[in-house]
Parts: C-alpha cells; sequence; structure tokens
C-alpha cells in the first residue's frame, strides 16, 4: 500500500473562541499517531501562517503541546548582534520557570488575533523544559525574544492571549496602521529634507 503524504492546514482559532479561554489537557502518550499527525499538521499550518510560533488550541486541539522556532536573524534584530536564536522546537506538556525577576517589554502578535500587535511584559530570563516530538526531555534556558516566544506559546496552554498579559492597552495596534504611519512619517522627511 502506498503512503499517501498529504499536507494539512489546519483552521487557526481567533480571540473569543472558547477553546482558546480553556486550561488545555496534559498529554499522556507523546508518541502516539495522533500526537504525530497532529504535529505534522501544526508544522504546515504554522510554515504557511509564517508565525514565530503556534499552540495546540490555536488549532482546536486544548492538548499541552507548541512549536515555535526563532532564527538568529530574528533574535539579532530583537535583542542585538549577540543573540542567538533558537532552532525549531517542538514542546509536550511544557514548563517554564522564571530564573530572575528581569522583566523585559517587547511587541508581540498572535495568529489569534490577526493584524494585531501590542507592548507586553515579560520574564528576560526563564528555563523550560518538557518532551519533544520524539518524547524526549528539552530542557534550555531562554533570553530576550527566545524566552518571549516560549512564553507567548506557553499561555495558550493556559487559556492566555498576550492583551491579558499586557499593562497598557494604548499601545495593542493594527499594525497597518503603523505601516501606514511610518509610510507617512517617511514622506514628511523627504519633503522637509
Ligand atoms: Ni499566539
Amino acid at each position: 500500500m502506498a503512503i499517501v503524504l498529504a499536507m494539512a492546514i489546519l483552521k487557526i482559532a481567533r480571540m473569543g473562541h472558547p477553546v482558546l479561554k480553556q486550561v488545555a489537557a496534559p498529554i499522556d502518550d507523546p508518541k502516539s499517531a495522533e500526537i504525530g499527525h497532529l504535529i505534522q499538521d501544526m508544522i504546515d499550518t504554522l510554515a504557511d501562517a509564517a508565525g514565530a510560533g503556534l499552540a495546540a488550541p490555536q488549532v482546536h486541539v486544548p492538548q499541552r503541546l507548541v512549536m515555535f522556532h526563532v532564527p538568529d536573524a530574528r533574535a539579532r534584530e530583537e535583542d542585538g548582534e549577540a543573540a542567538e536564536g533558537c532552532p525549531f522546537t517542538v514542546l509536550i506538556n511544557p514548563e517554564i520557570e522564571a530564573l530572575s525577576e528581569d522583566i523585559s517589554e517587547g511587541i508581540e502578535a498572535c495568529l489569534s488575533l490577526p493584524g494585531l500587535a501590542g507592548m507586553v511584559p515579560r520574564f528576560h530570563h526563564i528555563l523550560y523544559r518538557g518532551l519533544d516530538h520524539l518524547g524526549q526531555t528539552v530542557e534550555r534556558e531562554a533570553e530576550g525574544f527566545h524566552a518571549r516566544v516560549v512564553q507567548h506559546e506557553c499561555d495558550h496552554l493556559d487559556g492566555i492571549l498576550y492583551p491579558m498579559r499586557m499593562d497598557d492597552l494604548s499601545t495593542l495596534t493594527f499594525t497597518s496602521e503603523i505601516s501606514r504611519a511610518r509610510e507617512e512619517e517617511e514622506q514628511e522627511d523627504a519633503e522637509n529634507g
């Protein structure tokens, strides 16, 4: 029998959908075929959406699974020349521990709130652990943008979306307005310069 490799792009739940508000259930068997399929479909969905990360509740599956990646170029853009990103990572039943009380503010966006971005405080330095797609333990320290992405994705497993973490809602913005304001500024600079 031939093996059919079908690509599946899943529908992403948007803010307001009940699945994004619930506490997701732990996964008993990380190596099951069912979880394997879910991971593959989520990889396809994340690639299609061109996001940094995705959590299972965002594809209507209330289970404790997230995936993310931070290209080195993106990490350097966010945290300076010395920063490193992280490879593509699947984390099942993840746990996070803050390694210091330092908080960093940074801009976040989410595939479940299309078109929006806002300033969110997060722990700067964390330790995270979980199981990967092979059921093996992953344990890493992360700082800056890498730490931010992991905290954002894991929050989805507890029904938390980034606006719930913001302390200044006036920074919640449609990204199209930011680009428009920037274009207008550039135009003014060109006219004045
Ligand atoms: Ni998100």
